[in-house]
């Protein structure tokens, strides 16, 4: 007896159709040799689970009495993406809604994801995962900076310091401002390069030891390269004026060249040497105040 048969079987995640004329036992035969082979085969492909322990700083302000923890999260690799960030979106997501972090571009544009990833602050989403299984990861909130809660911290004092910078072109003449546009060389131009890719993640105002014990008076890595940015800008008129605003012990002359900024900084940029360039144009910049008066 012959039957037309249309069967869709799910072997260990995989979908199988078989569909045709067969005689009843021959279909059945053949059904079952082929869920066989089939589980054989995805059996020998699985690959064995890459358990990675994370360790993450936790802390809930809204939760009476609730003090500072690390918490331990377990993840198999073969299911998560490669980078930290995809991790904490796993967990997030999939094990623990609670916990709280920053991200949005998760390609190393906006800053919103610095954090302190096994001793270096760095961007989760810039940042690969450790593969050794044996070793845990460590994830804690930058360092010396007030927590708002588990990995974010509050970057209010630091968002203030910019703005204290005046970071925006500044014209002495303002009649003409918006009639046309302020052209620069090509040169002067590319004096701005590996100053204006910053993404004010404050990874490395955040690794700076002066930053830490004086981050109320003393502007920061950050913040201090931004300021040289729009010092060194040609179509800025403002200079000798920013650099007046610097000239008290603590804005620009607590770095004392120890150089983590550097280290640390995960695009590549270089706010130690922007640092020193200020201090060079302070020098310049007095002798002339000097000679004036
Ligand atoms: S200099 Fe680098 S580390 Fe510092 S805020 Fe800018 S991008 Fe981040
Ligand atoms: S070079 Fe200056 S800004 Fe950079 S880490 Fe050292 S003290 Fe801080
Ligand atoms: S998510 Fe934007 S820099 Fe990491």
């Amino acid at each position: 007896m012959s039957l037309c048969c249309h069967i869709i079987v799910n072997v260990t995640g995989v979908t199988l159709t078989i569909l045709g004329h067969l005689g009843m036992s021959s279909c059945y035969t053949s059904l079952f040799t082929l869920m066989m082979r089939y589980a054989q085969t995805a059996a020998a492909l699985a690959p064995e689970p890459r358990l990675k322990k994370f360790q993450i700083y936790r802390w809930d302000p809204d939760t009476a009495g609730d003090k500072p923890r690390m918490q331990t999260y377990e993840i198999d690799l073969n299911a998560c993406g490669p980078m930290v960030l995809d991790a904490l979106i796993k967990i997030k997501n999939e094990m623990d809604p609670t916990l709280t972090f920053r991200r949005s571009c998760r390609e190393g544009i906006c800053g919103s994801c610095a954090m302190n990833i096994n001793g270096g602050n760095t961007l989760a989403c810039l940042n690969k995962i450790d593969t050794n299984t044996n070793k845990t990861t460590k994830i804690y909130p930058l360092p010396h900076m007030y927590v708002v809660k588990d990995l974010v911290p509050d970057m209010s004092n630091f968002y203030a310091q910019y703005k204290s910078i005046e970071p925006y072109l500044k014209k002495k003449d303002e009649t003409q401002e918006g009639k046309e546009q302020y052209f620069q060389s090509v040169e002067d131009r590319q004096k701005l390069d590996g100053l204006y890719e910053c993404i004010l993640c404050a990874c490395c105002s955040t690794s700076c030891p002066s930053y830490w014990w004086n981050g109320d008076k003393y502007l920061g890595p950050a913040v201090l390269m931004q300021a040289y940015r729009w010092m060194i800008d040609s179509r800025d008129e403002f200079t000798e004026e920013r650099l007046a605003k610097l000239q008290d012990p603590f804005s620009l002359y607590r770095c004392h060249t120890i150089m983590n900024c550097t280290k640390t900084c995960p695009k590549g940029l270089n706010p130690g040497k922007a640092i020193a360039e200020i201090k060079k144009m302070m020098a310049t910049y007095k002798e002339k105040k000097a000679a004036v008066s």
